[in-house]
């Protein structure tokens, strides 16, 4: 062998030899991986269950109903039928859809039900207690989900949950604290002591036999087993008996919407994420087009550059989400508009990388021809590669606090997500205007961003998160952390994040973050604010790999887990 062909084959060894360890450290860094099937959710009990769902031969929907309900026994910060959400599935065969549960304004509610006589708003009222209660949306979807796509009885899918509520729940150390932390807030809303109030440690079991007889009325009378009689009748006296509005007949008319999903390319992906009453879908479609000509993966992952560019297209598409989205059977949207190239760029056009754009000198866009924190997600995929993404919620933690003592659950604060008056700002500092205002049976706007993601006419991942405003920018920064970056699915759940939404006119970080970064970003005019952001968002996701397995990121920030099969 000569001198150059000895050289030649040295640098392919090396090559290869390099190739096996990035490979090798990869697969150190992959989350859980299963064949077939998976669940990923925020409880390991609601993972366990969906999948064994999926063990018998049911399909992802069927798998859907039971961790809903698995989630709303053993997750009751979050899971609900108290609540509302949204999901977004993609078949196998690529046909995709979304159904919207979320909570709808009660009928005697009003534009001003939140503001005092001098029209200040009252902002406690739409936080806490009965006022703060939209009419739940959860059952009607399972229900709706289960009869366009069920393939597995009902009566198999609650099952479950009746158990996990007669047999009790073993509390996590994280959800003991929780719990001990809004223990006076359960007492002053309710007036008298409920289930939860009681001072908690990591392992204790909570059963709740009530619940699993409201499972039960469910499981034998459908969906009228939570919307009319014994139910129904609890939920209203208890929200009447504290002040609230819900009456039989909002119960009784409660509706679920099917909706087209926003779907958009971001480079060779096609992104399927939530249309309004979500603003998820709109302003991920916004902001990746608005980074995609600058090709981001040339600047250092959570770099000062990276940041910056990632915070004024944020900026902007928050200033958009606060005047044009609300409701879509109550406001027309100009979705069109607002995700056009030619629009995105021209709203890119006063991004200066040497000056932060002011929050105060920045608006919502213009064009020609008008046209919480606590929420929890999950995302599942069956063995024929159906898959759906499913964000839920109660609003903020346990809901209002109102228990419905004798049904055994919580309700939701969801009418905080309104905008109670224009340009005063809601619990996660949003703002919003006209079209997010208060209308009997009108949806609050969301930012539950439950997404899908195909690569070449393939699957390729499921993802969302909870984290009220922040839920927009932690599903975008996972899908930059795999798709530009090539991360592995527990690698970018697992990374620290940061987010900015336009007004406060600060950029959040996570206290895990790199500190080093602040200082050239201050410089430029940024403010930086690490205060009470311990945690942005836990994300429960799943990768499908070129070889077709299935990597599962659970988010380290809670309990979360990866089951599969
Ligand atoms: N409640 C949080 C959201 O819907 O965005």
């Amino acid at each position: 062998m000569n001198k150059i062909s000895l050289l030649l084959v040295t640098g392919i060894l090396l090559m290869c030899c390099r190739k096996n360890t990035i490979q090798d450290k990869r697969e150190k860094s992959r989350g859980f991986i299963a064949e077939n099937a998976m669940v990923v959710s925020a409880k390991e009990e609601a993972s366990k269950i969906g999948l064994d769902i999926m063990k018998l031969g049911g399909n992802a929907f069927d798998a859907m109903v039971a961790t809903d309900l698995a989630l709303l026994v053993s997750y009751p910060v979050a899971g609900n039928i108290g609540g509302g959400g949204f999901m977004v599935f993609r078949m196998a065969d690529g046909t995709t859809g979304a159904l919207d549960y979320r909570e709808m304004a009660p009928i005697s509610a009003t534009k001003n039900m939140y503001l005092d006589q001098e029209g200040k708003v009252v902002s406690d009222k739409s936080k806490t207690g009965a006022l703060a209660i939209g009419v739940p949306g959860t059952i009607a979807g399972l229900f709706e989900i289960h009869n366009k796509f069920g393939t597995i009885s009902i009566e198999k899918l609650i099952q479950p949950a009746i158990n996990l509520a007669n047999n009790g729940v073993v509390i996590t150390l994280a959800q003991a604290k929780r719990l001990n932390q809004h223990k006076v807030s359960f007492r002053n809303v309710n007036q008298r002591r409920i289930l939860y109030d009681k001072q908690w440690r990591a392992g204790d079991t909570i059963k709740n036999p009530l619940l699993a007889k409201t499972l039960e009325r469910i499981k034998t009378e459908g969906r009228d087993g939570f919307y009319k009689g014994k139910t129904a009748d609890f939920i209203v006296n208890k929200v009447q008996n504290l002040g609230g509005i819900i009456t039989t007949e909002d119960l009784e008319n409660y509706n679920v919407k099917w909706r087209d999903p926003i779907i958009f390319n971001y480079n060779d992906h096609k992104i399927i994420s939530m249309p309004p009453p979500s603003s998820g879908g709109i302003c991920l479609a916004q902001i990746l087009k608005t980074i995609e000509p600058f090709n981001i993966s040339q600047y250092k992952h959570n770099s000062s550059k990276y940041i910056q560019l990632i915070v004024e297209a944020e900026r902007r598409s928050y200033a958009d989400r606060a005047y044009f989205l609300g409701d879509p059977d109550f406001v027309d949207i100009p979705t069109d508009s607002l995700t056009s190239n030619k629009y995105l760029s021209q709203r890119m056009k006063s991004f200066n990388w040497n000056k932060a754009t002011k929050s105060s000198e920045l608006s919502r866009g213009s064009f020609l021809g008008y046209e919480s924190d606590e929420t929890t997600h999950y995302s599942i995929v069956d063995h024929k590669g159906n898959s759906v993404s499913v964000t839920t919620t109660l609003n903020g933690a346990y809901g209002s606090k109102v228990f419905v003592d004798k049904g055994g659950f919580f309700l939701n604060n969801e009418m905080d997500d309104f905008s109670a008056k224009p340009g005063t700002p809601n619990m996660f500092g949003l703002i919003g205007a006209e079209a997010n205002s208060i209308v009997a049976k009108k949806r609050m706007l969301s930012s539950m961003s439950p997404t899908i993601i195909e690569t070449n006419a393939k699957l390729k991942m499921v993802l969302g998160t909870p984290g009220g405003s922040t839920i927009i920018t932690t599903v975008l920064q996972n899908i930059i952390n795999v798709l530009d970056y090539k991360m592995t699915m527990q690698e970018s759940v697992s990374k620290p994040r940061f987010h900015h939404q336009w007004f406060p006119d600060n950029i959040k970080f996570e206290t895990s973050f790199d500190t080093t970064v602040f200082s050239p970003l201050k410089k430029l005019g940024y403010k930086v604010d690490t205060s009470n952001f311990l945690v942005i968002g836990k994300t429960d996701a799943i990768l499908v790999l070129p070889d077709g397995r299935l990597e599962g990121g659970a988010d380290p920030r809670g309990d979360d887990k990866a089951e599969g099969f």
